[in-house]
């Protein structure tokens, strides 16, 4: 720890221009150190979501940059180039939009684990039913395309491709919100043992109580700036600011934080 794998300096984001302007994210800076588990929380429209495809180099920013083991991510006008490509994975928010309509959850996943990895065909379904099987999708599920699987399986299906390609930062919006409270565990103690093992995750949540189990660290962000951060147990806590307060006050995850400690 204390190397920053991925960092941002002073990122901002504005869509649009002129009076119809959105300045999405307005100078945010922030790392995450290897191993490390960071929470970015804030109310709908806070500029979460944008701040995460910046880090995944899918949005670039209008000033600041975005730098993985020390480098920019952008070489000669790409993001993540070669190798790099593999080792930074996301989970969208919105796993519709990021699975292929017409390809069943197996074929998904197998066709990252062949992308990213070595292996044969059969080793690649081998491999892809396994982590499939970790996230709680059996072997009929695996087979169905993504309109016929629950909003939860197919959150959980994205979560195993992304994993497939065995990252070193995961960066996962709302990874949790569609599944239920033993799904979202047994997520939790995966997403631990990954940690455990030396990956770092960006955790977008509107759950606090998934932050609090997950994160270190977390940044509190409104209106595309970061209004508080630190130690995940210190600002939930010892909230310094308002809204941070109020967040933490209009809890979803209260209950499982109380059953967690
Ligand atoms: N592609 C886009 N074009 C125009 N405006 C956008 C675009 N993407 C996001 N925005 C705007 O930028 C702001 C931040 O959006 P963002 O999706 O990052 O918020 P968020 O914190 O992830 O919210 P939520 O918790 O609801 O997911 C919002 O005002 C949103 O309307
Ligand atoms: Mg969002």
């Amino acid at each position: 720890m204390g190397d920053a794998l991925i960092e941002a300096r002073d990122v901002s984001v504005t869509f649009g221009s002129g009076s119809r302007a959105v300045r999405a994210v307005r100078g945010v800076s922030l790392h995450i150190d290897q191993g490390e588990a960071v929470g970015i929380v804030g109310e709908s429209g806070s500029g979460k979501s944008t701040l995460a495809r910046v880090l995944a180099g899918l949005q670039r920013p209008d000033s600041g940059e975005v730098l993985f083991e020390g480098e920019n991510i952008y070489q000669r006008g790409k993001a993540y180039r070669g190798d790099k490509r593999r080792l930074v994975q996301m989970v969208f928010q919105d796993p519709y939009g990021s699975l292929n309509p017409r390809i069943i959850a197996l074929s998904a996943v197998s066709e990252a684990v062949r992308v990213h990895g070595v292996g044969s065909r059969a080793d690649a379904t081998a491999r892809s039913l396994e982590l499939l099987a970790q996230m709680g999708i059996s072997e009929r599920d695996a087979k169905k395309k993504p309109r016929q699987l629950s909003g939860g399986q197919r959150q959980r299906v994205s979560v195993a491709r992304a994993l497939s390609a065995q990252p070193a930062v995961l960066l996962a919006d709302e990874p949790t919100s569609a599944i239920d409270q033993s799904a979202q565990a047994q997520l939790l103690n995966l997403f631990q043992g990954l940690l455990d093992g030396g990956l770092s995750i960006a955790l977008v949540s509107h759950d606090l109580g998934v932050i609090r189990y997950l994160t270190q660290r977390v940044y509190v962000m409104k209106d595309g700036e970061f209004v508080e951060s630190g130690p995940t147990i210190e600002v939930f806590d010892n909230p310094t600011q308002d809204y941070t307060k109020k967040l933490i006050a209009s809890i979803p995850g209260r209950e499982l934080r109380k059953a967690r400690t």
